[in-house]
């Protein structure tokens, strides 16, 4: 598949390899070794990866000298498993990068919706989201808050209390300005204060965005 991959992209290497989904650590994993070995794959990524499975699949790589890379997992203000569940302390002290995707929540964390704009009705972010907004609006309403502080939106807020937990956001833009944003996002330093706030914030709403194809990380 690796291959096929490189031919379609005309590319000799892939930057990083993501094994998208834990279906089998131990039966995948191993898998990227010779493509590591021949340079073919730089880099290996997990993604949807609990605690027990990265260590395992970076013991795994580990044993033939090469190790894991970056683990991405959904992660937001409104959903922290990774941080509960020991990921983000294990990325740090191993010098594995954390991806954090839907850290907007598909939109639903970025002012942008509330009751009275809703999110697209027959769209699955609107089935998820929808019912919910009203929940979110103190927070969003924190968020905006805090972000005219900065000279910011409600989005980079969000994007930057991410980035303060110290991972890497990707971000889904639908928009040149969502990428302006995101960019100038990283210049936003949140105080150890505004992080606990909307922490604080984010549990009161009592809402769990787990997706459906998610395991839990603890
Ligand atoms: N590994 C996995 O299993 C997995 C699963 C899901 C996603 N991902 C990755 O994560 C990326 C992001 O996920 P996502 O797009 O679903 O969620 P997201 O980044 O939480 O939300 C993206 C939405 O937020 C809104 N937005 C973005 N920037 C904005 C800004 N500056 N101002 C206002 N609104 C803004 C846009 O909504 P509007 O379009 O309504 O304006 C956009 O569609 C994906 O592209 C994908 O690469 C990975």
């Amino acid at each position: 598949m690796a291959d096929a991959s490189l031919e379609r992209m005309g590319l000799d290497y892939i930057d990083i390899y993501w094994i998208h989904n834990p279906m089998d650590v131990d039966r995948w994993t191993p898998g990227l070794i010779p493509l590591l070995r021949s340079g073919k794959v730089k880099r290996v990524g997990v993604s949807n990866h609990n605690i027990k499975e990265i260590r395992r699949a970076n013991e795994i790589l580990g044993e033939a000298g090469f190790k894991v890379s970056a683990v991405q997992n959904h992660f937001s203000l409104l959903y922290r498993s990774s941080e509960k569940g020991g990921v983000l302390d294990y990325c740090r002290e191993n010098g594995i990068e954390f991806w954090a995707y839907m850290v907007l929540e598909q939109g639903a964390l970025s002012g942008k919706y509330n009751k009275e704009n809703p999110l697209p009705a027959d769209s699955e972010r609107g089935q998820k989201y929808n019912p919910v907004l009203p929940q979110l609006e103190a927070l969003t309403g924190e968020m905006t808050a805090i972000g005219e502080k900065y000279g910011a939106s409600c989005s980079q807020i969000g994007i930057a209390w991410a980035i303060a937990k110290g991972t890497l956001p990707i971000i889904g833009a639908t928009k040149e300005r969502h990428v302006i944003e995101a960019a100038e996002a990283a210049k936003i330093v949140l105080t150890a204060e505004e992080v606990n706030c909307l922490e604080q914030l984010a549990d009161a709403t009592g809402i769990d965005t787990r997706g459906g194809w998610e395991h839990t990380m603890e």
